[in-house]
């Protein structure tokens, strides 16, 4: 793990975006609360960025910091928060399981007047070449609900596989089961490209 996080839990620059490691500051959690409570909900029913999973996206102040604690302390990956032209427009997590060389991306959400422009896919473009390149990573895994019309369309574009579907793998704030649909992208696959 001393690699990838030597590696990965840094500041990034892609050509259009910073990605930032937040430390779980009250100025920062206020930073992003401030832009999360002006989001629509229900354009983030696929996600899981809070940390009690009461729903969606974060609820409060106090949730906002806590997401930010856990994703700055955890001891199996991290977290960038995403910026555009200096503003804070969203958020990827990342888990890297070492015994397989497996690079598992977690969560992820743009604010949606930042949707289409392709700003997912020059994050994981980042995050390929990171892995596969500098870590020595051998497989990318991605997954989404079914019913996530953007991410399935921007994970397919970016030329992952589907592996298959875990079935009913995920639990709604509101107790109900939604199928998982897994999607990978081995090294051999990135080099061919
Ligand atoms: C899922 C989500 C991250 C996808 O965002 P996105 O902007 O559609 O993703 P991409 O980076 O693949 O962008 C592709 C779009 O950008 C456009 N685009 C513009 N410039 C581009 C560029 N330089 N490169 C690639 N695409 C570009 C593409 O034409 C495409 O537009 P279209 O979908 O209208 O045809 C976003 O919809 C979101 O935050 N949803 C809510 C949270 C969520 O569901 N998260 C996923 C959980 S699995």
């Amino acid at each position: 793990m001393e690699k990838f996080f030597e590696l990965f839990k840094k500041n990034l620059k892609t050509a259009r975006l910073e990605l930032r490691i937040m430390e779980p500051t009250l100025a920062n959690a206020e930073m992003v609360w401030e832009v999360v409570k002006t989001q629509n909900p229900d354009d983030f029913k696929y996600v899981w960025f809070t940390a009690t999973h009461n729903s969606h996206m974060t609820e409060s102040l106090e949730e906002t910091l806590q997401r930010i604690k856990l994703d700055y302390e955890s001891k199996t990956g991290c977290a960038y928060y995403v910026f555009y032209q200096g503003k804070f427009i969203g958020y990827q997590r990342i888990h890297y399981i070492e015994s397989s060389r497996t690079l598992q991306c977690a969560a992820v959400w743009f604010v949606k007047s930042a949707w289409g422009n392709g700003f997912n896919q020059e994050v994981h473009k980042k995050l390929e070449s990171m892995a596969f390149d500098e870590l020595g990573a051998n497989r990318i895994c991605r997954q989404i609900m079914p019913a996530n019309v953007r991410s399935k369309k921007s994970i397919e574009s970016g030329g992952y596989h589907l592996d298959g579907v875990d079935r009913q793998a995920e639990m709604q704030p509101d107790g109900t089961f939604t199928d998982r649909c897994l999607y990978s992208k081995l090294i051999s696959e990135y080099k061919q490209k």
